[in-house]
């Protein structure tokens, strides 16, 4: 059927600055890390895709790497701009990364010039685009000069193929260096991509958020869920079946430790106190920082995305409550901390 976005999508999340951008990204953005690749069915991702921008999210996070296979969730969503939502592109933020291993040869891999200039290409063949809306690093990598990175992403933007650009997973010391760079050859730095929740709290720990107030950079973070630990699906200490950790390299039924049960329970305990889902606690958290531009959030139906949404209208947190979360809160829970 054909598509026609829905006239209430402006209604959608806050929109924040993106550091001292001009950009403003919707407070939540989407991202197709897992189950947009191959193995999903493409109605499914589709429905929930669609859904995503008729709810207001704007912004869709992609990558090289994402799948499986490698690509191939770059490829899904160049078929769903280019049978529904195309018409819209001025409306999108599309993002891209590389960087990241892809292969076995050595320039599918690394942040050296070919390794980051060719996979843009090779992304907007996929994307059926012209540009990609953010371009990034998509992890630090330190065999190569950093000046060769950005060299290469301020390239991107000045050969039109790319508007802004962005680092992701970057240590602080790179993450100010790469942000000064960048400041000198004229094409700022718009946002660092971070994993945050309440159980990955190393952005706090590391002055990452400090560092990108003071650059005037962007923080889009990633994982607010804690890749769905942070949701009332494994607190019976088990794995339904379909959810990540049934199969994915990234999350295992391991994850659900005695210690994460625990803490995860006390967590919807005080989210129940004030009506709502561990869930929505959960993103409401990350976004109660005024450093985070975005949380960049998964779901992998629309009922999920629905939900979380919520949390954009919650009563803020008390300081008694923060303390609380904070007592359970404990970096490293259930996570494999980098
Ligand atoms: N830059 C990087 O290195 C990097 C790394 C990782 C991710 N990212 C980006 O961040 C995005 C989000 O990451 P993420 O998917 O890990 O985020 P997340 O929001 O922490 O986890 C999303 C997952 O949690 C589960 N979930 C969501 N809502 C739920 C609900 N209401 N009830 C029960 N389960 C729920 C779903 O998994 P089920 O399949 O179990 O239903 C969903 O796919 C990625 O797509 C990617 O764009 C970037």
């Amino acid at each position: 059927m054909t598509y026609t976005p829905a006239d209430t999508r402006f209604g959608g999340p806050e929109l924040r600055r993106a550091g001292r951008s001009g950009l403003r990204l919707p407070a939540v953005s989407f991202g197709l890390w897992q189950k947009f690749g191959d193995a999903s069915p493409y109605d499914t991702q589709r429905e929930i895709l669609l859904a995503a921008f008729d709810l207001g999210i704007t912004h869709f996070d992609i990558a090289n790497r994402y799948g499986p296979p490698h690509r191939a969730s770059e490829k899904n969503f160049g078929r769903l701009l280019r049978e529904d939502l195309g018409a819209w592109r001025d409306e999108l933020i599309v993002s891209t990364k590389a960087g990241n291993s892809i292969g076995r040869s050595p320039y599918l891999s690394g942040g050296s010039r070919k390794s980051l200039l060719s996979s843009l290409d090779h992304s907007l063949r996929d994307l059926g685009l012209e540009y990609v809306d953010i371009f990034y690093s998509h992890s630090p990598d330190p065999e190569t000069p950093l000046e060769e990175t950005v060299g290469a992403l301020a390239d991107a933007v000045g050969s039109g193929k790319a508007l802004y650009v962005a680092i992701s997973n970057y240590p602080v010391e790179r993450a100010r260096e790469a942000a000064r760079l960048l400041r000198e050859a004229s094409t700022p730095l718009l946002v660092h991509q971070p994993r945050y929740s309440i159980f990955d709290r190393r952005i706090e720990r590391e002055g990452i958020l400090e560092q990108s107030a003071e650059d005037g950079v962007g923080l889009i973070t990633y994982s607010p869920l804690a890749q769905g630990l942070l949701t009332d699906k494994y607190l019976q200490g088990t794995v339904p079946a379909g959810a990540r950790a049934e199969k994915s390299d990234f999350l295992s039924p391991n994850d659900i430790s005695a210690d994460y049960l625990e803490r995860a329970g006390a967590l919807n305990g005080l989210a129940k106190g004030r009506g709502q889902s561990l869930a929505q606690l959960a993103l409401q958290w990350v976004l109660r920082r005024p450093e985070v531009t975005s949380a960049l959030l998964g779901a992998s139906s629309v009922g999920q995305l629905k939900h979380n949404l919520a949390a954009l209208t919650a009563a803020p947190f008390s300081d008694d409550e923060l303390a609380e979360i904070d007592r359970y809160g404990i970096h490293g829970t259930g996570l494999r901390v980098k």
